[in-house]
């Protein structure tokens, strides 16, 4: 498609001349937003781009492999990956309040960039960072004409003062459609480009209430159990997401064996969307809404309910943080 040839030819011009013999550092998330911005800033700098993978520990199962793996063998690009995990949760222990934990994971993040940078520039010196926002991020976060601020995007809101990258942002005209259509075309491969979106704070905003070790645990466990059971029913590709939710601070009786539980409930959020600024309740299927439930009671501790959303947006969000 010619469209997005000289959407590509476009970015690489303009990522050219705004970098020009500079070096660059990009996060990668694990999604398709961060895959496509490094791999349309590789194209334009090659080997003067550094990636850096930041595992927050709010990421879901096996993702990590997929970015070291499967990212680095499509695109060959260098990759520092940083474990961070101890950091995030001491800095989330004791926050319930989602703007709080948004404002909190995004400031680390910028800062354990800062620190990874520090670390490159003993070496080399690197002036900026990509960024794979959206066009949709830009006005949810009040940078568009006359939009309120809803919530503060990981990725736009929260950057400390002090930053001291220039950023590059080759996605922030983009619908996520185009994202996807640029990521064909620059040769990634399929399961990167339809991944379903997850966002920057991760599993931090799915667990309603304080962010633990042991919580993120059963969240991440009940999390690829839909994951498995929405892929093997063949509906990933046609969902934009499905959000699982642990209400950590919520408690309900069951029974289960001989005996009484009093667990938590976790949501189901399966939402079909375009771009994200509206959405609506997918209708799953109830034989695949009951294999996920019989499968999360069972096989996840802790969890002894599963619950179905069906607001669309407006009124609710996609993410309930
Ligand atoms: P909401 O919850 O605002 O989400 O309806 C819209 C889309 O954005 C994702 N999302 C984020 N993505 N950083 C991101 O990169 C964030 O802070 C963030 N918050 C929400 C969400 O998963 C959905 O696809």
């Amino acid at each position: 498609q010619w469209t997005t040839a000289s959407i590509v030819d476009e970015q690489v011009t303009r990522i050219r001349e705004q970098v020009g013999e500079g070096r660059a550092i990009c996060g990668l998330s694990g999604g398709v937003d961060s895959a496509v911005a490094a791999a349309l800033v590789q194209r334009a700098i090659g080997d003067r781009l550094t990636c850096v993978f930041v595992d927050h520990g709010l990421l879901r199962a096996g993702e990590r492999t997929q970015v070291e793996r499967d990212f680095v063998a499509a695109t060959g690009v260098n990759l520092v990956t940083v474990d961070a995990r101890e950091r995030f949760l001491g800095a989330l222990a004791g926050v319930s309040d989602p703007e709080q934990k948004r404002k909190i994971i995004g400031r680390e993040f910028i800062r354990v960039f800062e620190q990874a940078a520090q670390d490159l520039q003993d070496k080399e010196q690197y002036d900026f960072l990509v960024q794979g926002t959206l066009y949709p991020d830009v006005v949810e976060s009040g940078g568009g004409a006359g939009t309120a601020n809803i919530k503060s995007h990981h990725n736009v809101g929260g950057l400390p003062e002090d930053l001291q990258f220039t950023l590059v942002e080759p996605l922030r005209a983009l619908f996520k459609d185009e994202v996807r259509r640029v990521g064909l075309e620059l040769g990634l491969p399929e399961t990167i480009v339809h991944r379903q979106p997850f966002p920057g704070p991760g599993l931090g905003i799915r667990i309603i209430g304080e962010v633990t070790a042991e919580r993120l645990e059963i969240l991440r466990q009940a999390d690829a159990i839909a994951r498995e059971e929405l892929t093997s029913a063949g509906l990933d590709r046609d969902i934009w997401q499905c959000p699982v939710v642990l209400l950590a601070d919520v408690r309900s009786v069951g029974v289960q064996g001989d005996g009484r539980t009093y667990g938590h409930p976790v949501v189901l959020r399966p939402v079909s969307s375009e771009d994200a600024m509206t959405a609506d309740w997918t209708r799953l299927p109830y034989d695949v809404l009951e294999r996920i439930s019989t499968r999360i009671t069972n096989e996840v501790a802790d969890v002894n309910r599963v619950v179905l959303d069906v607001t669309s947006k407006p009124p609710g969000t996609i993410e309930w943080e």
